[in-house]
């Protein structure tokens, strides 16, 4: 797969109901599993820029575990406060057994 999409991981390396941290250009991002599907949004909430990747998945959601918002991964929207940014999301593709990720532009 050409630029702009970047693999990140190998497809069955996150198993459902997991997520993996990783890092393209020195951007932290997060590459969830659920249920076979799967997602990529920045390693940063919006509420105090703390890292996400420290939280937990919550079916189609990510939980910070600072003050506990949680975030749709499709949609980057918080659901709860104290957050009431969204987080960003990106276009993530399944190919060749990897998982491509562009880290171009948000999808928001
Ligand atoms: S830093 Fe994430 S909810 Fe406060």
């Amino acid at each position: 797969m050409d630029r702009p999409f970047v693999a990140v991981a190998e497809t069955g390396s996150i198993r459902p109901g997991k997520f993996i941290k990783v890092v393209v250009d020195e951007q932290s991002y997060l590459v969830a599993n659920v249920d076979g599907r799967f997602y990529a949004v920045e390693d940063n909430c919006s509420h105090e820029d703390y890292p996400l990747s420290y939280g937990c998945l919550e079916g189609d959601r990510i939980k910070c575990s600072l003050h506990g918002s949680r975030f749709s991964l499709e949609t980057g929207a918080p659901l709860d406060e104290p957050a009431d940014q969204p987080i960003r999301t990106y276009r993530l593709a399944v190919a060749e057994g990897r998982l491509w990720l562009d880290p171009t532009r948000p999808t928001d």
